[in-house]
């Protein structure tokens, strides 16, 4: 995956150097590539094509990997550390990180459309992943999710609607990449809603775990600073239900969604199953 994303973009490209250094550090700062991961996972699972799968894998990494670099920013979070590093309005500026950002954005689309071009993944199931990648980082999916949790108060905020926040702000991406998996290989509509499932509950598992992660976890491990949401008097599944039921309904939903997986009719679930029950243990 490194080689991948460190040549995301054609070399005879004109492009501004200050841009390029800024999204690649970024980009090459590490983090754990969950997403790339799953869409090759769930392309394997179905029996599908690695080499096919990477594009469409590089894609949702730059478009997550921009959503950290704005969940960053002054006018957001405002955080300081990222993936082991200063963040990169820390290192390159705020316009700079905005500009960086967007470009990963844009660039990302491009990278979907390389899986047909030079891979031959049918048209029309890239025409599914382009639409899918649209719909789930958008309005209706992470960013809507991100527009939710700024909105977000402690005391006003109810139960429910973080459950929407979570689901878009991080479970969108998640179910992209593993839907987008599914289509290179040609899954089934049975698989896919399996599939949607799968990701609907480790996504929300990933983002309480992220909250939990955010007060009890090691700095130095998360390569994030821990406190944040405190700072910014966030609504989280901590703050609502305690440290406890939060780690239990990781628990819940991990199980529920081993549970689709195993029911979807899947050649090889194996790798699947077993990110699952590393998120539920991560560290970091
Ligand atoms: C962090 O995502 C932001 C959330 C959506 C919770 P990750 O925990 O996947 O971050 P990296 O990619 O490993 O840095
Ligand atoms: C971030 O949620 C979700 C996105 C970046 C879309 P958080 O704000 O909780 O993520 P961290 O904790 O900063 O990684
Ligand atoms: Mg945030
Ligand atoms: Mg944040
Ligand atoms: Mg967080």
């Amino acid at each position: 995956m490194a080689d991948v994303l460190a040549s995301v973009m054609p070399a005879q490209w004109s492009v501004p150097q200050a841009l390029k250094e800024a999204m690649d550090y970024s980009l090459q700062a590490g983090g754990k590539r969950l997403r790339p991961l799953l869409v090759i996972a769930a392309c394997e699972a179905l029996g599908g094509s690695r080499e096919a799968a990477l594009p469409v894998a590089a894609a949702i990494e730059m478009v997550h990997t921009y959503s950290l670099i704005h969940d960053d920013l002054p006018a957001m979070d405002n955080d300081d550390f990222r993936r082991g590093k200063p963040t990169n309005h820390k290192v390159f500026g705020e316009a700079a990180a905005i500009l960086a950002g967007d470009a990963l954005l844009t660039h990302a689309f491009y990278s979907v459309v390389q899986a047909s071009r030079k891979h031959g993944v049918p048209a029309e199931n890239v025409l599914s992943i382009v639409e899918d990648l649209a719909e789930m980082a958008g309005p209706r999916g992470m960013v809507g999710g991100q527009v939710a949790d700024m909105e977000g108060e402690q005391g006003m905020t109810d139960l429910e609607q973080l459950q929407y926040i979570h689901l878009h702000k991080t479970g969108d991406l998640i179910i992209f990449s593993l839907l987008a998996g599914g289509r290179i290989a040609g899954a089934s509509v049975r698989q896919l809603e399996a599939l949607r499932g799968f990701g609907t509950r480790i996504g929300l598992a990933f983002q309480i775990q992220d909250d939990i992660l955010d007060l009890v976890g090691d700095e130095s491990k998360l390569g994030k600073s821990t406190g944040s949401d405190i700072k910014q008097q966030k609504v989280t599944y901590p703050y609502f239900i305690g440290l406890d039921a939060s780690r239990e309904e990781v628990e819940r939903l991990t199980e529920e969604a081993r549970r689709m997986v195993l029911e979807g009719g899947f050649q090889d679930p194996q790798r699947l199953l077993e990110i699952a029950e590393y998120l539920m243990k991560r560290d970091h």
